[in-house]
């Protein structure tokens, strides 16, 4: 009996039966997450899982109660069951524990992307190092992003929170990635918050506004961005693009400040896209 896979629950705490069936070699907590949630990187013979947990009940440094926390991990549960990609890391199992779930995945050999702001310039951060490969290899990387995000967007999936520290790109295999998409909502829904949980840099104007909808229009913005800071400066200038002018004329309609005149959903966003052609 495989001590992850052919588990159903655990009556200890998760970072206790970790260690006792495995090696911890990577801990991600309030060090590093402002999520709350503490997640493990296990080695079991040969094999090495990331372990995602919602941490303990007595951790309040994070923004969200634990309730919230778990809350969401199931909610990323569900979004793994109905959605298949290739940029998605499979969620092999889900392990009860008296913190909660612990949802089980492969470790991923990658880099994350978003790094502190402190970084961000730093030429050898992997935020920098991803944007300076040759060109058509970044706008590989963002179409896996929009084929992913057209997949879950056909599925009813409104994207919430993401930003470059959900990408994790595999320098050696060219791999992208995208993690962490336990705030994604299923169909349109109403902020209800004023400013919502991600970065300004990825964000849509209805994303600071209580009582504004968001839903697969808002996914097309945040798409948008995505190209802005991955293949230019994070603004629409022309010249730090390094794409075509009609592939710039495509990012500049999704990310419209008014949903109405974007694109009306990410698989037109990702056509006009293609068919701008590369370069
Ligand atoms: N499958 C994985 N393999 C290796 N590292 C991962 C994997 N998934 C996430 N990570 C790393 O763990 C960190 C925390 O995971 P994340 O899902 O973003 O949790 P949180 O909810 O705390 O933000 C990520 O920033 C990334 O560095
Ligand atoms: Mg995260």
């Amino acid at each position: 009996m495989h001590p992850l896979l052919d588990r159903d629950a655990i009556d200890v705490p998760p970072s206790a039966y970790l260690s006792a069936v495995g090696t911890v070699f990577a801990q991600f907590d309030q060090r590093t997450q402002d999520s709350g949630n503490v997640s493990f990187g296990v080695r079991i013979g040969a094999a090495r899982y990331f372990v995602k947990t919602a941490g303990s009940a007595s951790d309040t440094s994070g923004t969200l109660p634990h309730a919230a926390r778990i809350a969401l991990l199931r909610n990323a549960m569900t979004l793994s069951r109905c959605c298949r990609h290739a940029a998605l890391t499979e969620l092999l199992r889900v392990i009860e524990s008296p913190d909660g779930p612990c949802l089980v995945y492969p470790w991923l050999d990658g880099e994350l992307l978003g790094v502190p702001r402190a970084q961000r310039a730093d030429p050898g951060s992997p935020f920098q190092r991803f944007r300076r490969l040759p060109a058509p290899t970044v706008a590989r990387g963002l179409e896996t992003i929009f084929d992913l995000h057209a997949h879950l967007a056909r599925a009813g999936w409104t994207a919430s929170d993401f930003y470059d520290g959900s990408l994790l790109y595999d320098f050696t295999a060219n791999r992208m990635y995208v993690i962490d998409l336990d705030h994604y909502r299923t169909g349109p829904f109403v902020n209800e918050m004023g400013r919502m949980f991600g970065s300004a840099r990825f964000m849509a104007p209805e994303e600071f506004r209580a009582g504004a909808c968001i839903d697969e229009r808002t996914t097309v913005f945040v798409m948008g961005r995505t190209a802005l800071v991955l293949l230019g400066d994070g603004t629409l200038d022309a010249s730090a693009f390094r794409g075509s002018a009609a592939r710039l004329d495509v990012v500049a309609r999704a990310c419209d400040p008014a949903p109405s005149r974007r694109y009306s959903s990410v698989s037109a966003f990702y056509d006009a896209w293609r068919a701008a052609g590369p370069g």
